[in-house]
């Protein structure tokens, strides 16, 4: 009972009855979503969830509100304000990407790199700073400098943020690409590589809330990351240059890779999916 002698819901009654406005709204996974939000509104683990803690006033103020953003297809990262990423949680909002898991990958190609001798790994277009950061925190002091860079001051902004939640050290640049960076042994990048034509038709959370500048790759996809291999090619001569790319462009790239004088090596994803190819220079 609260105050006012009515009965209180609890978190899990109060998200299934929310979970047809949101399938109604054609969310993903409604059930799920309208769980996330009713325990990010609630403040409780997924324990206390299923044991039927209740929703306070404020907690179904928060929920009433998440669901009307979530209706409009608002990432439910950006109403939550972070996501996981490796082990650590990162601030995320508009105008930054929300990091996905298959990111992940970069970071460990990072420590590898560290671990085989490389002193300096720059990360080209960080976001939210989760590539960095993370490898920033896993290495050892001293073990190597994290320099990181991105064309969006708000991003560098956050990212300047979630380096300082993980007491993490990198060096963060306002820059076009590797801009006035001059050395770097390694380098890391989840560039934009949806064609510009596509983008409008991709998801609403991504393509009506995620920032255009994180995901428009030009008419083909890879503009950018065709800049970028120039520039590792000609000027920055990195030991290894690790980019991220979508499904089905990974051969596209490793063309482009071989272009300019590298070779090519494709990884997969943990959903089997050709996901980053590394460029090694002879
Ligand atoms: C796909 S997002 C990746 C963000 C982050 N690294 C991640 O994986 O979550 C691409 C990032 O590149 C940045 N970006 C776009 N064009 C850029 C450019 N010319 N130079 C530097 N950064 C750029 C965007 O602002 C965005 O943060």
């Amino acid at each position: 009972m609260n105050g006012d002698g009515a009965e209180r819901q609890s978190a899990w009654q109060a998200a299934r009855a929310a979970e047809p406005l949101l399938a109604e709204a054609g969310v993903p996974e409604a059930r799920f979503e309208a769980e996330y939000l009713a325990r990010t509104a609630a403040g409780i683990s997924r324990a206390q969830y299923f044991a039927g803690a209740p929703l306070d006033d404020d907690g179904r103020q928060r929920f009433e509100g998440f669901l009307e953003r979530r209706i409009r297809r608002e990432p439910s990262a950006y109403l939550a304000g972070e996501r996981e990423f490796r082990t650590r949680t990162f601030a995320v909002g508009p105008g930054v990407l929300v990091p996905r898991p298959e990111t992940e990958m970069l970071v460990d190609i990072g420590l590898d790199a560290v671990r085989g001798g490389a002193r300096t790994v720059l990360e080209v277009g960080t976001g939210s700073g989760a590539v960095a950061v993370s490898l920033a925190a896993e290495l050892s002091p001293g073990d190597a400098r994290v320099v990181a860079t991105d064309l969006s001051a708000r991003a560098i902004l956050v990212a300047r943020a979630n380096a300082r939640r993980h007491a993490a050290r990198v060096d963060f640049v306002l820059a076009d690409l590797a801009g006035p960076i001059g050395r770097a042994d390694v380098v890391l990048a989840n560039l934009p590589y949806i064609p510009s034509g596509e983008i409008d038709a991709l998801e609403p959370e991504v393509s009506r809330w995620e920032p255009r500048l994180a995901l428009d790759g030009g008419d083909d996809g890879y503009a950018l990351i065709r800049r970028l291999l120039q520039d590792c090619a000609t000027r920055l001569r990195p030991r290894l240059l690790a980019l991220e790319v979508g499904f089905g462009q990974a051969p596209d790239v490793a063309k482009l890779v071989h272009a300019t004088g590298a070779n090519a090596e494709v990884l997969v994803d943990f959903n089997a999916i050709e996901r980053i190819v590394v460029a090694q220079w002879p």
